[in-house]
């Protein structure tokens, strides 16, 4: 469960790298680095998540809410929630939500740890996370999706894959490369954790993957 301390919201622990103090330039920074494709990214991701009204969706690792809030407008008011250990950016993304008047729960929280009951959600999503775990976290984070997720529920993680293309030699040069060191370790380790049919969605940029995977129902 999050830390309260006097009303004021603590950090959960957390080996994962988190976003502090450069968390309100994010935004900013992701339409560089991304080359103003931050938002057809982003609309990928929702899309490839399958999301339908009256869903549950839990977004791990959401940042300043760049999925969590789209998918709100799909899935409706009270159906999407969103994690992060970083007050900084789960700030900024109360603010998004609040100005564009979107109902989403926004928790601080880590993957390791989530907060919830056994089988609450549908759908659960990550993306650009995977790559802030060391591998014990990835691993310990898999489960607790699987456990979170209700029976025949989904998980959809995108993220970045080094050297598949040019943007994707340049992202693992700045070490934006997997604990887990390929696609097929992290699709194992989905696959140990006791989900079946993951699997790799096609994806329109070489650099991105998108692997789905399913709690058997
Ligand atoms: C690159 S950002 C991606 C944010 C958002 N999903 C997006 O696509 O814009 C990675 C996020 O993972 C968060 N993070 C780091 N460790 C984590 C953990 N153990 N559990 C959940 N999120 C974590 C960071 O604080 C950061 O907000």
């Amino acid at each position: 469960m999050p830390n309260h301390s006097a009303g004021v919201e603590q950090a959960p622990k957390t080996e994962g790298r988190t976003i502090r103090w450069w968390a309100r330039f994010y935004d900013t920074a992701s339409w560089l680095m991304s080359f103003g494709q931050d938002a057809r990214t982003n609309r990928e991701i929702v899309a490839r998540a399958g999301i339908k009204p009256g869903d549950r969706v839990l977004d791990v690792g959401c940042g300043t809410g760049a999925q969590a809030i789209p998918s709100a407008m799909i899935a409706g008011a009270g159906n999407v929630t969103g994690i992060d250990p970083s007050p900084e950016m789960i700030d900024v993304a109360r603010r998004k939500a609040a100005k564009k008047r979107v109902e989403v729960d926004f928790r601080l929280a880590a993957i390791e740890e989530l907060p919830f009951e056994d089988a609450s959600f549908d759908v659960v999503l990550s993306s650009f996370m995977l790559h802030h775990l060391p591998e014990d976290v990835t691993r310990a984070g898999f489960a607790q999706i699987r456990r979170v997720l209700k029976p025949g529920g989904r998980f959809l993680a995108a993220d970045l894959v080094s050297g598949r293309s040019l943007v994707g030699r340049v992202i693992g040069f700045f070490g934006h490369a997997h604990k887990l060191k390929s696609l097929d370790a992290i699709k194992a380790a989905l696959s140990e954790t006791g989900f079946e049919a993951v699997e790799e969605l096609p994806s329109s940029q070489g650099h991105l993957f998108f692997l789905i995977a399913k709690k058997p129902a």
